[in-house]
């Protein structure tokens, strides 16, 4: 089937035709033979590269050019909602306005009411629901893209309850997209949708396994195609030796390992054999750009690693790494430049890299509770679909690695020859069942037991269950919510959220974070800075660092030493939240350290997490501060106010109280703040009244940077020639989003 044959407005064919969109994939024909441009709801269970993306696409545009309303496009991941937004925004050129909305839990998202598509996290979804956005009945399509995740037990949950929740409030189309999973038909079942389901690919990819120098390939719809492959031993290494034989083709290879750690140490046993396969061009760009990643003396020794391996050709990637810096060696490898990435399998969702060969290293993770596991064939499949992405490769090759016959055998049975598990619905845990029964309450979608049973009703878990099985869950939550003064319930059993109810549901924390928060503000006047980010760690939903075994007496004694301090009671020594709670001492004296202007080399270094896990815990815990203020702002306890008001400004910027006011302006941070207020310039009015020239002479600062502040000081100034560069305070930031500007350009 040709694209032209889609009943769809022609500027629209014809722009995906400039795009090099002429015949559309099998699959992709038999998704739009199902009547989904006529409003049908649809389920494409089809392998990875197989052009999902686009049928949802056309379907998004023709509902929207129709008339019938916004279309809302659901990912799991912020790095995939950044990489739809950018290839989305093409369509601004047929005046379809584009929107990406990933944080900020605590607003109605009004602005997005302007555009036709919107990109959200499923948790985002969960928040604008839970604000009841004004604009929610002008949805008129929703596409949630990798619905297999309603089996995570984390986000599961909240994708469930965001459909059901959906299709309470409007009547909107509704088109899944998933990997390929032995019961899809039950997804589309429990959406009324009609169901896709193939094995064609547009790129061949072979599966295999390793094992002595050779790799047993599987390939074809059933696998019925067998070959293997000598890979020449040139190295010491076999992994080595399998990455030069893709290279020595010009391919580009992606290295899954389970571990951060391993994706470090085995980009850096790879490096050196590295270089020869780049041009003398390649090694010139790469030098430049390599010296500009963690080029600051205060850079974490781990940005440094990663510009010399960069130097080399190779990356590592992993979700310790701040998102620019991850954002960076994607788009490094896909310009072709980085030949080899070892990553984790966080980068195994959704994204179109030009890996010509996937190799898995780990099939096993480690997990406390489950010990060392071998991973569902769901994710073997993920990784392996890395390889062989239409845009960039005739074919693709994905390769696990045995050490024994037996053990390849295991393997191609298991992973190499398998289908992907069935998936199931997570939603009987009583956390989860807690939050979206208060969010539901206080939006006022379900005010009785037969409307939560009808909400209930509506999701997954009762699709697949017989629903009295979950009747315990709802039951135990609403009396959970009860007793915590989040709902009230009327004589005649209709229920409502408290004011508390209403607020803790908006700013989208855990009824049992409210709860706490609550207690704790009612029960103390004072609070140092220590108790207070212990507080906030303590809530179950900040995620905190873990307490390795030789840092155990460390903190055993800073708790004993600092006791009075804490606002919730420490556990006994020999309780088996003991080691949890020094979790939460560890990650507040991390934040201490992030807003006394700790450099992020010291506090990377310190605590042994990645810059990444420092800004999520940093990001969380802000937002935890703000809902805490809120918390005492509406039972009366605002004495706490202002400590915590300025407490989240510290945290937002990383500073000590001294710089508060300077870090308000654009372009000043916790680095030139601080050095601002070094050369005794401590206000705005001292900014104001400094001559220009001596401002552009403070290290750091310069003289795009003096303007800016000038200007924004309303102090009227002869523009200079030099660009404006106010992305970051911060060198390491600002460098890094400068050299993105400069290679994405
Ligand atoms: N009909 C087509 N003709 C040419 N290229 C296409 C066509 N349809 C899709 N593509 C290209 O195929 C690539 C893979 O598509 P897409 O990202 O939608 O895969 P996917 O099915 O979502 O895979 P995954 O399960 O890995 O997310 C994209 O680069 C896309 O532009
Ligand atoms: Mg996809």
């Amino acid at each position: 089937m040709r694209l032209e044959e889609l009943d769809i407005n022609k500027k629209v064919i014809s722009h995906l035709q400039s795009l090099g969109v002429v015949d559309l994939f099998p699959p992709q024909a038999s998704a739009f033979e199902t009547g989904v441009l006529k409003g049908k709801n649809l389920v494409l269970a089809i392998p990875t590269s197989s052009g999902k993306t686009l049928v949802a696409e056309v379907c998004m545009l023709k509902a929207i050019l129709d008339g019938r309303g916004k279309a809302l496009y659901l990912v799991p991941l912020k790095s995939l909602a950044r990489e739809k937004y950018d290839d989305f925004k093409k369509y601004e050129k047929l005046g379809i306005s584009v929107a990406m909305s990933v944080g900020d839990y605590d607003s109605p998202g009004t602005r997005l009411r302007e555009a036709d598509i919107i990109i959200l996290t499923t948790e985002r979804a969960d928040s604008i629901v839970r604000h009841k956005a004004d604009w929610i009945d002008e949805i008129g399509i929703v596409v949630v893209d990798e619905i297999h995740l309603v089996n995570d037990s984390s986000r599961g949950p909240t994708l469930e309850m965001v459909l059901a929740k959906l299709t309470q409030m409007v009547q909107a189309q509704i088109i899944a997209l998933s990997a390929t999973i032995s019961n899809a038909d039950e997804i589309a079942n429990w959406l009324s949708a009609e169901l896709v389901k193939s094995t064609w690919r547009p790129v061949p990819l072979s599966e295999g396994v390793y094992l002595d120098s050779e790799i047993d390939f599987f390939e074809g719809d059933r696998y019925e195609k067998r070959s293997t492959r000598q890979v020449p031993r040139k190295y010491k290494d076999e992994i080595v030796d399998m990455v030069c034989d893709t290279l020595d083709e010009n391919g580009q290879v992606l290295l899954f390992v389970s571990s951060r750690k391993s994706t470090v140490t085995v980009a850096k046993r790879i490096g050196p054999s590295i270089r020869k396969y780049l041009s003398s061009d390649s090694m010139k760009d790469l030098l430049r750009i390599a010296k500009k990643i963690g080029s600051a003396p205060t850079s974490p020794e781990e940005s440094k690693t990663l510009a010399k391996l960069v130097a080399e050709g190779i990356a590592f990637h992993h979700a310790g790494l701040d998102n620019q810096e991850r954002a960076l060696v994607e788009d490094l490898f896909k310009g072709n430049l980085l030949k080899v990435v070892v990553a984790t399998p966080t980068l195994a969702a959704g994204v179109n890299l030009p890996a010509r060969r996937v190799i898995i290293r780990d099939y096993r993770r480690f997990e406390e509770s489950l010990g060392n596991y071998p991973i569902p064939v769901l994710e073997y499949k993920q990784m392996a679909g890395r390889a062989g992405r239409p845009k960039y490769d005739k074919y693709g090759e994905a390769v696990l690695i045995a050490r024994t016959e037996s053990e390849k055998e295991a393997l191609i049975e298991h992973y190499t020859l398998s289908e992907p598990e069935e998936i199931y619905s997570r939603l009987a845990s009583p956390t989860a069942i807690r939050s979206h029964l208060l969010a539901s309450i206080a939006a006022e979608l379900t005010c009785t037991n037969e409307e939560i049973d009808g909400l209930i009703s509506n999701t997954f878990y009762a699709y697949q269950n017989d629903q009295r099985k979950i009747a315990h869950h709802v039951a135990s939550a609403i009396a959970f919510l009860e007793d915590g003064k989040l709902i009230e319930t009327s004589p005649t059993g209709q229920y409502s959220a408290t004011l508390l109810g209403k607020r803790a549901s908006q700013l989208y924390i855990d009824p049992q974070t409210a709860i706490m928060f609550r207690d704790i503000l009612a029960q103390v006047d004072e609070h140092t800075q220590l108790g207070i980010l212990h507080m906030i760690c303590h809530s179950p939903d900040q995620s905190v660092a873990y307490v390795i075994r030789s840092e155990l007496e460390e903190y055993e004694v800073f708790v004993d030493d600092h006791s009075k301090e804490f606002l919730v009671e420490p556990p006994d020594i020999e309780d088996e939240n003991y080691t949890g709670f020094l979790g939460e001492v560890k990650t507040a004296r991390l934040l201490e350290e992030w807003i006394s202007e700790s450099t992020e080399k010291d506090i990377t270094e310190k605590f042994g997490v990645g810059m990444g896990d420092v800004h999520r815990y940093v990001q969380s815990a802000e937002w935890l501060i703000h809902a805490a203020a809120e918390i005492a702002r509406i039972t009366n306890r605002s004495s706490h106010i202002p400590s915590l008001h300025s407490l989240r400004s510290r945290l937002k910027y990383g500073v000590r109280s001294d710089i508060l006011e300077l870090v308000n302006l654009r372009g000043i941070g916790r680095i030139r703040g601080r050095m601002l207020h070094n050369h005794g310039l401590r206000s705005f009015s001292d900014l104001y009244h400094v001559p220009i020239d001596e401002l552009a002479r403070i290290p750091t600062i310069g003289r795009a940077i003096a303007e800016s502040v000038k200007k924004q000081l309303g102090v009227d100034v002869k523009p200079s020639q030099s660009p404006v560069d106010e992305s970051e305070d911060d060198e390491d930031l600002g460098s890094m989003q400068t050299l993105l500007d400069d290679f994405t350009q």
